[in-house]
């Protein structure tokens, strides 16, 4: 979608100079956390799109800064900033689709989980302000736990009376732009014909590559699929260690959470073909939620994918069973935290 976004515009420059500056739908979208590493180059590439029409970067500190600098941009959409809580409602006021990267990333040694503590009443705050503020936006839930995260943000939604399971949604696409990337450089293949599902959640053993439905059909031995699957589910690791202190993906991520936002701009623009994996409320196994691939459309998720869990591998069967456990304790460990702090 980025891709097509930079070719239109190359495109259309010459013939229509005028172009940059008027969008071509005025969708509003607000970043939580914009400031941070995250945040900043995800706010750089939301002000890319030409179906932005305001983007409100929100942050706790520092966030004056980066709405000067990205203003200056000669593309269409009106940047505003927003500084702490007493800002917030006005920063939601009027979005439609929420994203939310606020919250401290991983050092080297610890697990998604570790971040638990602190970033569930983060997302507790700020998903309670979107229920008073934006009720009907997309909530885009990037800050982890996910497989946490997103339950608390259910269940401050219900008792807010406003919870929409089509439009809440737990970011795994960095899952899928890696397992692109890694099957694409395993099996030499062109990058941008490559999609493969990834389904389950988004930590450890809890994200499963389904490498058998790759698209286009691709034949791995079983060893290619070992270290495959290993890979992505510990490539968030990767760089967690290659970092060294200084904290977790950011650019890829910011990069993929930008392709679930121009995915959902699409969605609510009318454009009846946008498909993507996330972990959302599910009934496609027994779990309460499940990253899946979704169609969205205008009013979020229209329908979930069930096919790809059909016909699986005996290794991919074996890794659904194994994952169930961990997912549905991290589902319920968020959905307790949420229930005992009402
Ligand atoms: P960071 O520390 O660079 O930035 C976080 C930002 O959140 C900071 O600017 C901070 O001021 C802000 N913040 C803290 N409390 C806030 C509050 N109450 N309201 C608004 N903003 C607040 O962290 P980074 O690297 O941007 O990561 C953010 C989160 O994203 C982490 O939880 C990380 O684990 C998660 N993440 C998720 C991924 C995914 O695939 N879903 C991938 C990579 C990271």
């Amino acid at each position: 979608a980025l891709r097509s976004t930079f070719a239109r515009k190359a495109q259309s420059s010459e013939q229509r100079p005028q172009y940059a500056l008027q969008p071509q739908a005025s969708f509003k979208v607000a970043v939580l956390g914009a400031a941070g590493g995250i945040g900043q180059p995800l706010a750089l590439l939301i002000k890319m799109s030409p179906l932005v029409s305001a983007l409100h970067l929100y942050d706790v500190m520092n966030v004056k800064g980066v709405a000067a600098d990205l203003s200056h941009c000669n593309t269409p959409s009106q940047v505003l900033d927003f500084t702490g809580p007493e800002e917030l409602a006005s920063a939601l006021k009027g979005v439609n689709i929420v994203v939310i990267p606020a919250g401290v990333p991983r050092k080297p040694g610890m697990t998604r989980d570790d971040l638990f503590n602190i970033n569930a009443n983060i997302v507790k705050t700020l998903v309670e302000a979107v229920a008073d503020n934006c009720p009907d936006a997309f909530i885009h839930i990037i800050s982890n736990p996910v497989n946490s995260t997103v339950p608390i943000a259910a269940e401050v939604l219900k008792q807010k009376g406003v919870y929409d399971p089509k439009k809440l949604f737990g970011v795994t696409t960095l899952d899928v732009v890696r397992a692109n990337t890694f099957v694409a450089q395993k099996k030499n293949l062109k990058l941008i014909d490559v999609d493969v599902p990834v389904v389950g959640g988004h930590a450890g053993i809890t994200i499963l590559p389904l490498l058998s439905k790759t698209m286009p059909s691709v034949s791995f031995t079983d060893e290619e699929v070992g270290d495959l699957t290993v890979r992505i589910q510990n490539a968030g690791t990767e760089v967690v260690e290659a970092k060294a202190g200084a904290g977790s993906a950011t650019l890829s991520m910011a990069y993929a959470a930008a392709r679930f936002v121009e995915s959902s701009l699409r969605a609510l623009d009318g454009d009846g073909d946008v498909y993507e994996c996330v972990f959302v409320e599910s009934n496609l196994t027994e779990l309460p939620f499940f990253a899946s691939r979704v169609k969205l459309g205008r009013n979020g998720v229209e329908s979930l994918i069930s096919s790809d869990l059909q016909g699986l591998t005996e290794y991919e069967q074996k890794a659904l069973e194994a994952l169930k456990p961990e997912l549905k304790a991290s589902i319920e460990k968020g959905v307790a935290f949420a229930q005992k702090q009402a």
